[in-house]
């Protein structure tokens, strides 16, 4: 398979059975799955899948031209362990993940749709929260970024009230060792001095 999958033209896996062998025929392993939202040009998870070789990295982007310039980063370093899958990560999320198959959700400075009436459109909310639980692997995690303190408070709220995360980092301005590179949208905000709030979510661990 291509290291750039189309969304739209991929039959979703009916279940978790399947949905192991279809990672394990993009990957050829089952290593721990990393899952970014919306990752831009896709140069913050391609450092990381040069630093992590034993786990597997899975961008999503919206936009043709960045899914594009990711994927040629991918075949610029000829790496294995990372595609991106094009289109709405929604519809992924919903669609190609199953119970307890992710070790760890990234998403970087998602859109914040500052108007009221645009607030519908963000993607941190009680549903979607939810089903970052149901595909976390017990322990995994979401680490999250926002220059947008009311979105920040919203995201902490929003994962208090759902009550199966615990919230281990919210007071950092960075999450990642300084040899990462940092996102084209990170660079940005820092250039124009805006405060960045970096958060991170455990997966609780129930005992039974
Ligand atoms: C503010 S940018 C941040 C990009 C990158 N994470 C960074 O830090 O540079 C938000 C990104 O999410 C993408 N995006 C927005 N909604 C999306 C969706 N539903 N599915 C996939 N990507 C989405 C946008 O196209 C854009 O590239």
């Amino acid at each position: 398979m291509s290291d750039l999958i189309y969304i739209a033209d991929v039959i979703p896996p009916e279940n978790k059975e399947e949905a192991l062998s279809f990672y394990y025929s993009i990957f050829g392993n089952r290593n721990p799955i990393t899952i970014e939202i919306g990752s831009g040009n896709g140069h913050f998870l391609v450092d990381r899948a040069r630093e992590c070789p034993g786990r597997n990295f899975i961008g999503t982007e919206i936009l043709n031209g960045r899914a594009k310039r990711f994927h040629s980063k991918i075949e610029k370093r000829a790496l294995e362990n990372i595609v991106v899958f094009k289109g709405d990560a929604r519809r992924f999320v919903w669609e190609f993940l199953f119970e307890q198959i992710v070790s760890e959700f990234i998403i970087l400075f998602p859109d914040p749709w500052p108007k009221k009436r645009h607030h519908k459109h963000r993607l941190l909310k009680a549903a979607f929260i939810n089903m970052l639980h149901y595909c976390l692997v017990q322990g995994g995690t979401v680490t999250l970024a926002t220059d947008f303190p009311e979105y920040r408070e919203l995201i902490l709220e929003e994962f208090k009230k759902n009550g199966n995360f615990q919230c281990t980092r919210q007071d950092e301005n960075s999450l990642y060792p300084d040899s990462y590179s940092k996102t084209l949208f990170q660079e940005r905000f820092e250039k124009e001095g805006r405060e960045i709030y970096f958060l991170k979510f455990r997966k609780k661990n129930f005992i039974r």
